[in-house]
């Protein structure tokens, strides 16, 4: 990575990755791969924050960003982490999308999120 350097708030990064890694781990519970992958560009910075876990159903994948939408079970989760992830994104002017497979037939379940962040 020739230049890493991008203006971001620090603290909200943290709760970005905090949060994508605690649902990742989450996704797991048997065990799997947790990786992140950082990736430069001229404009852009680019993190990616993988899981080998049950992944995230298509009906469900529309909603993951709405708050309090949550699949844990009472008193696990309040649905909250990634409406915040989300947030703090768009306020740092940057995109985040995801990729999930549930369907062993289809090939390795897991979930990717993608996160870009302009270098202003
Ligand atoms: N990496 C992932 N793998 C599988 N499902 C995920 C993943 N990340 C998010 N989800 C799904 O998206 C839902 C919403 O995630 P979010 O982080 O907003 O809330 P939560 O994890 O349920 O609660 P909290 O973050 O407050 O503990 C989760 O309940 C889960 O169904
Ligand atoms: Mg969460």
């Amino acid at each position: 990575m020739h230049d890493p350097m991008a203006m971001i708030d620090q603290d909200q990064m943290m709760q970005v990755l905090v949060n994508l890694e605690k649902n990742a781990v989450e996704a797991m519970p048997d065990g799997g791969t947790l990786s992140l992958l950082l990736k430069d560009s001229p404009d852009e910075i680019g993190i990616a924050v993988s899981d080998t876990g049950h992944g995230i159903s298509p009906q469900n994948i529309e909603k993951i960003f709405t708050p309090f939408f949550t699949t844990k079970e009472l008193g696990k989760g309040t649905g909250l982490g990634l409406p915040l992830v989300y947030g703090i994104i768009k306020m740092h002017k940057g995109k985040i999308t995801v990729d999930s497979n549930t369907e062993p037939s289809r090939g390795a379940t897991g979930t990717r999120f993608r996160i870009t962040l302009p270098r202003n």
